[in-house]
């Protein structure tokens, strides 16, 4: 029930449909939390200016975001999945954030920096020569306004998000120390998992690589992509390796449910060698087992997409209950009613 449990907030960007990278990054984790925690699920969808080029994926993506969000099982009614867009108060709360938000926590925040490198001086020729807009540097901002808007007390997320909860953090206490305490000062919640490499072994899983499996994704395809994985430097089929090097255990440790028999294949592997088929036969099961139930749950929403739109509408109008709630205390905070409260009280103006 709302106002009893402690509110979570997290979100994902609408640039595609989800991946395993997700799943063992978020969604196992959204799926348990959401029982505990008066969860808020935010599809951020003003944090796109990279994709400004093409709506209509961002467009797309947001149904494809909603329809796994439904397949894995986060339940929309003890939950609210919401559309930042649809939410303008959003906008509204980080203008006057922007206040009180050192410029110089931007210019410092690893994460941001980093993005902005890999923007301005790309690997990939197509996007070379890129200027940066405004919108982008301050897109954590527009997180802190996320967070601080539904005044939630955790924020699961990895570690390359933790400089901006550190944003919203000191903008909290600032907020609360020089008006009013308006905001909790949320905690992060690191998820266990660590970050899932992509099929072809670089150590970023994205769609623009073309090295995801999708949540989405059919049985036969799921095959395929695992046939086709990197397993580490080239060896005999019947000679040891070290586990380290082949990220088909980094997979297996993610999602196989057996983690004796796991630990039985690595000590395997280092002694008298395990082949690559062998672990590619065993994560293919593994991943079946996994995707399976979700596929179906999706199938069912996907013939009756009404549903989708249901989850997606309810949990917004629910969202910006709270949102028009969290302004009104802004407002009193920061005197933005003055006006108002002139003419009511028949204040002299000047
Ligand atoms: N920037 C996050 C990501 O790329 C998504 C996100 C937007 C988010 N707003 C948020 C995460 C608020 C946590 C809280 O993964």
């Amino acid at each position: 029930m709302i106002g009893e449990k402690k509110r979570i907030l997290s979100g994902v960007r609408p640039t595609g449909p989800l991946h395993l990278g997700h799943y063992a990054g978020a969604l196992e984790n959204w799926v348990e939390l959401q029982h505990q925690y008066d969860c808020t699920f935010l599809i951020a969808d003003c944090q796109v200016s990279d994709y400004a080029h093409d709506l209509p994926r961002v467009r797309n993506a947001v149904w494809e975001v909603a329809l796994d969000w439904l397949a894995v099982g986060l339940d929309p009614e003890s939950s609210r999945f919401v559309i930042e867009s649809r939410v303008p108060e959003h906008a509204e709360l980080m203008m006057w954030l922007a206040w009180f938000l050192p410029i110089g926590m931007l210019e410092r925040n690893p994460t941001l920096k980093a993005e902005m490198q890999a923007i301005e001086n790309p690997e990939d020729a197509t996007t070379k020569g890129k200027s940066i807009p405004v919108a982008f540097y301050i897109y954590p901002v527009m997180q802190v306004a996320n967070i601080l808007l539904a005044r939630a007390d955790v924020v699961p997320v990895g570690e390359d998000q933790l400089p901006h909860l550190e944003l919203t953090r000191e903008t909290a206490r600032h907020f609360n120390r020089n008006f009013k305490p308006v905001f909790p000062e949320p905690q992060a919640l690191l998820g266990s998992a660590p970050r899932l490499v992509g099929t072809d072994g670089n150590a970023k899983m994205s769609k623009s690589r073309g090295n995801t499996i999708d949540l989405k994704d059919s049985v036969a395809m799921v095959a395929s992509k695992v046939r086709r994985m990197y397993g580490g430097p080239p060896r005999g089929a019947k000679e040891p390796g070290r586990v380290q090097q082949n990220p088909l255990f980094l997979y297996l440790d993610a999602f196989d449910r057996d983690p004796a028999q796991v630990n039985n294949l690595k000590e395997r592997y280092e002694r008298t060698g395990v082949s690559n088929e062998e672990l590619k036969d065993r994560l293919t099961a593994v991943l079946y087992e996994l995707l399976e139930p979700i596929r179906e749950r999706r199938a069912k929403y996907e013939s009756n997409l009404s549903l989708v739109r249901e989850a997606l509408e309810h949990g917004t109008e629910r969202s910006r209950a709270i949102a028009q709630e969290t302004m009104e205390m802004v407002r009193d905070a920061l005197d933005l009613n003055y006006l108002q409260r002139a003419f009511e009280t028949d204040t002299k103006l000047l």
